[in-house]
This record gives C-alpha cells, structure tokens and sequence, in this order.
C-alpha cells in the first residue's frame, strides 16, 4: 500500500475516508435539524460507545452539516 494512498487514518476525531456504516445515525440527526429549523420538537440523541468508536467524528459531521443548513 502506497503510504500516501493508505486510507488508514488513526487519531481522535479525524474524519474517516469512509464514515462506515452510521447512515441511520446520520439521517436522524438530519431529521431533527430540519425539524428545529422549523420549530418542530424532535427526540434528542446520545451517541454512546466505546472509545475510538466514532462519537467525536460523527459530532464534527452533524456540525458541518448543521453549518450548511443555515441554523
Ligand atoms: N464509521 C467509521 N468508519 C471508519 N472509520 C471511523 C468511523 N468512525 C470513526 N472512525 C475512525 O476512528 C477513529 C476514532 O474516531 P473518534 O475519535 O471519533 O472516536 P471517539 O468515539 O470519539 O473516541 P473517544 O472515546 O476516544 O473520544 C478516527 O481515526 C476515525 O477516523
Ligand atoms: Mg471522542
């Protein structure tokens, strides 16, 4: 494996080439930020794990995401 190209990316929130499997997680959160904008209540979410499991990468996810919608 090419050392440049390796997609092997260790470190605390560091985003992953592929965020794997946290699709679910992810439309969720984008539910509820779309029902804030307009006013609706919606169920909050925890993200829990283990450490090294994701949590950090998918809280820096949900932000950048929460910037583009404007809120
Ligand atoms: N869904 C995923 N697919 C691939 N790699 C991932 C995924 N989620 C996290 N990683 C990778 O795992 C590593 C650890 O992620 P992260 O720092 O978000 O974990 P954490 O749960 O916040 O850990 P800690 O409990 O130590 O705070 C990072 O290098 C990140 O790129
Ligand atoms: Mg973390």
């Amino acid at each position: 494996m090419a050392p440049v190209r390796n997609p092997f990316a260790p470190g605390a929130g560091s985003r992953p080439p592929e965020l794997a499997g946290r699709e679910a997680i992810l439309r969720d959160a984008e539910v509820a930020i779309q029902r804030a904008v307009i006013g609706k209540p919606s169920r909050s979410q925890m993200l829990l794990g283990l450490r090294g499991v994701g949590k950090t990468v998918l809280l820096s996810k949900i932000e950048s995401w929460r910037r583009t919608q404007g809120t």
